[in-house]
């Protein structure tokens, strides 16, 4: 039985993901009196530090994120009265050793949640130390975050190490976007209506199209993004977890076991992308100067200061064989340096199967549902309505949107770090929005496929200018099966 925790402890608790994302996180959540009334947080890194130092760094951290004025003091204080802080080099074992000795006697009644934000080489051996000091029990969950591998081989090497000291159930693989507001939205919009659920599936449904698109380039990221690209870096998590949550079956529950298998059978579901159509069926691309926002910016290898095969962008199509789903593609694309920043899941409905109307203007476009998730909420319907007015000609057409702005109707609710809802549900021990490992290795597998074509192939990624919607034929992808993309 999983119970609140009564310690948190962060690994790598000064690193660049802590001080943007999760010491804000943790501020927000004791601002609104959502942390475990007796946790305690215990930061550790490899710098030298004391607790009153780790205090001011989160301080500062608070403070860098939250808007000025906007800081609650008295929430800060109480934070800052959690906090310690034990500096170990996770390849120093006589550090971990004191590390683990330092949790068993901070842990008190309650479980102790333990956040590995490092490298994930370091998963097995800190999770290893836990054990031998004798703190890895049925007490203890730990939260891992991405990138669990650089393929099928490594997460599954990773995945082992881990569970060699823990259960699954004890595992909490972090894919931040699982957090974020507009994606869980995606799960009440398709299973809290009833309008939607009988025409989602192939006999109206003609295309999918979904999107996470960046105007960012490497933000001095090189070293990791070079070794990664935008196939390991975005699709194997990000792109594949919306697609699970917008192709899967309904499941029975909102729990962790039935929410996680019925996306595991989406993945297992997708066809592989192998042989020829590697080349047909995806498109990768790497920037090149060009601009954004009216700025000029450097290519790929001039940001990293020298030239790569590595891609900043990648376009997919992508089927998932079943019955709901067969025939339908599923169109992702992702990049670096693109004209604008969205997130979106793009739903075309199939034409209406015969028009009443005649003449110019009267053709019915067929009907959209576009739900965007950044940088606003936004939920769209596109519909054919009557263009007002008295033509001679007959009824003309025209679509409108049917707009359902988040954004506004939610203004009074404060836009919420993904990590917050990941934090509150990890520290009660509620998993439904992580990744299970069988999860995480499904679509590795899928990736490695196409990653072993492109390497098979000699496929080098194709230059585009930053600021455009990548290569031409990521254009060409779709409009070879008489599709385009939503621009
Ligand atoms: C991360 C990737 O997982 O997601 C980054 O490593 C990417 O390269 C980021 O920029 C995008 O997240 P968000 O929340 O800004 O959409």
């Amino acid at each position: 039985m999983t119970q609140d925790a009564s310690l948190f402890v962060l690994f790598g608790a000064t690193g660049d993901l802590a001080q943007r994302m999760l010491l804000p996180s943790l501020y927000a959540l004791e601002r609104d009196g959502l942390l475990p009334q007796a946790l305690r947080i215990l930061g550790t890194a490899r710098s030298a530090m004391d607790a009153a130092g780790f205090r001011a760094n989160v301080a500062e951290s608070v403070g860098k994120a939250i808007a000025a004025g906007e800081c609650n003091e008295a929430a800060l204080e109480r934070l800052l009265g959690r906090c310690d802080y034990q500096a170990a080099s996770v390849d120093d074992p006589a550090a971990l050793a004191a590390l683990a000795a330092r949790i068993a006697t901070l842990r008190g009644d309650g479980d102790t949640l333990v956040h590995l934000s490092t490298a994930p080489k370091f998963y097995g051996p800190i999770c290893e130390a836990l054990a031998a000091g004798g703190v890895a029990d049925a007490r203890m969950r730990v939260m891992l975050e991405k990138p669990i591998g650089h393929d099928l081989a490594s997460s599954i090497a990773i995945n082992e190490s881990v569970a060699k000291v823990f259960r699954e159930a004890q595992v909490f693989r972090v894919d931040h976007y699982l957090g974020k507001e507009g994606v869980q939205n995606l799960l009440a919009l398709r299973f809290g209506n009833a309008l939607f659920e009988p025409i989602w599936n192939s006999r109206f449904v003609e295309q999918v199209q979904i999107t996470v698109a960046e105007t960012v380039g490497l933000e001095g990221r090189g070293g990791y993004y070079d070794e990664s690209g935008a196939m390991r870096d975005m699709v194997q998590n990000h792109l594949l977890q919306l697609l699970t949550l917008t192709a899967m079956e309904p499941p029975s529950h909102f729990d962790p076991g039935a929410v996680r298998n019925e996306k595991l059978k989406v993945l297992r579901s997708l066809r592989p992308i192998e042989g020829d159509d590697v080349a047909t069926h995806t498109v990768a691309g790497q920037y090149t100067a060009g601009a954004i926002d009216g700025k000029a910016v450097p290519g790929y290898a001039d940001e990293l200061g020298r030239r790569s095969r590595t891609e900043s962008f990648v376009a997919i199509r992508a089927h998932i064989d079943n019955w709901r789903w067969s025939g339908v593609p599923f169109y992702l694309r992702t990049g670096k340096r693109l004209p604008r920043r969205t997130t979106e899941i793009y739903v075309k409905m199939r034409a209406v199967p015969h028009s009443i109307f005649d003449g110019e203007g009267a053709t019915p476009e067929p009907n959209a549902l576009l739900i965007r998730l950044q940088p606003e909420e936004r939920i769209s319907m596109m519909l054919m309505s009557k263009t007002p007015g008295l033509d001679r000609g007959g009824v003309k057409l025209s679509q409108v949107a049917l707009d359902l702005d988040l954004h506004d109707a939610f203004a009074h609710e404060r836009k919420r770090i993904a990590y917050e809802r990941l934090y509150r549900d990890a520290l009660a021990g509620v998993g439904t929005l992580f990744v299970r490992r069988d999860e995480i290795e499904a679509a590795w597998s899928w990736v490695d496929q196409i990653l072993g074509g492109w390497t098979a192939r000699g496929q080098e990624p194709k230059p585009y200018p930053a600021g455009t919607w990548g290569p031409t034929s990521a254009l060409a992808l779709p409009e070879r099966h008489g599709h385009s993309w939503r621009e």
